[in-house]
């Protein structure tokens, strides 16, 4: 699945689900980054990731809400189509917001069936392990492709009384591969780990045929994913496992501060700027 060189939009091979079990099976990691709009969408494939994920945490990250809850599937529908639209390679992945499965496996199919015919994405995730997988199965049996989401799940942030790392103890740990395993044998492709102990990780990782990307989960994960404002450094603060490999936030403070300048000085905008004739 490597991008060896950047792909263009016309020379770029779409990765499909069968890649991610295949990848797992080399030992070739899968990297997957968020994308809520178009533009990052476009930016981000041409650098070879493999995976978008339309994530929930939009609420966090475009919306301004301090938790995923107040986030509706009609919130997730265009930015899904756009990134979806803009997108050449990467498998895109759109969140079932909090709400729009749990009831039952009839909600989960009338949730999965409405994004994938208003969207374009290619799968779809939601959180949970053992009480979801009926949902997972009536989705997967209905051909759509499923990402399963384990250990720190915000969407029960309340629940968890915060954020903070699962899985801690045997029978924590326990409790999480059993999810894991019925995640998979409901029919999921590929599930994230969030926040969970390396060593706990690592297990689930060697148990499972599918995938595991992890967030907060180590190195030893089949992928990892990283919301990309976080990795882009777009904002101050990010989380302890989020690696920032940009500055992005500051340089586009510091282009917008050089603008205003300009437009107050009267030197923007100048003849090369302007139509002359
Ligand atoms: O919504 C999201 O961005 C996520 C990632 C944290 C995995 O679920």
């Amino acid at each position: 699945m490597s991008a060896h060189t950047q792909p263009t939009p016309s020379s770029a091979k779409k990765v499909r689900v069968h890649h991610l079990a295949a990848a797992k099976q080399r030992g070739e990691k899968i990297t997957m980054l968020t994308a809520y709009d178009a533009v990052t969408a476009t930016l981000l494939d041409a650098a070879g990731v493999d995976m978008f994920l339309v994530g929930d945490s939009i609420g966090n990250v475009m919306h301004g809400h301090t938790t995923t809850l107040p986030v509706t599937v009609d919130d997730m529908i265009p930015p899904a189509r756009a990134v979806a639209r803009a997108t050449q390679r990467a498998l895109v992945v759109v969140d079932l917001p909090f709400g729009s499965y749990e009831a039952g496996p009839e909600q989960a199919l009338a949730t999965g069936v409405r994004m994938m015919k208003e969207t374009g994405v290619q799968a779809v995730k939601l959180e949970g392990g053992v009480r979801v997988a009926p949902q997972i199965r009536a989705l997967s049996d209905a051909g759509i492709p499923v990402v399963g989401h384990l250990g720190f799940t915000p969407q029960s942030e309340h629940a968890l009384g915060g954020h903070r790392v699962q899985g801690r103890g045997d029978e924590a740990a326990e409790a999480l591969a059993d999810d894991a395993l019925a995640v998979q044998e409901a029919g999921a492709v590929a599930v994230v780990l969030e926040m969970v102990p390396v060593d706990v990780a690592e297990r689930i990782t060697e148990i499972l045929r599918i995938p595991t990307i992890g967030i907060g989960a180590g190195a030893r994960c089949d992928g990892q994913v990283l919301v990309w404002t976080d990795m882009a450094g777009m904002t101050e603060w990010a989380p302890r496992f989020a690696k920032r490999y940009a500055e992005l936030g500051r340089a586009l403070t510091a282009a917008a501060t050089e603008y205003v300048e300009d437009v107050k000085k009267g030197t923007f905008p100048d003849a090369d700027h302007s139509f002359l004739e």
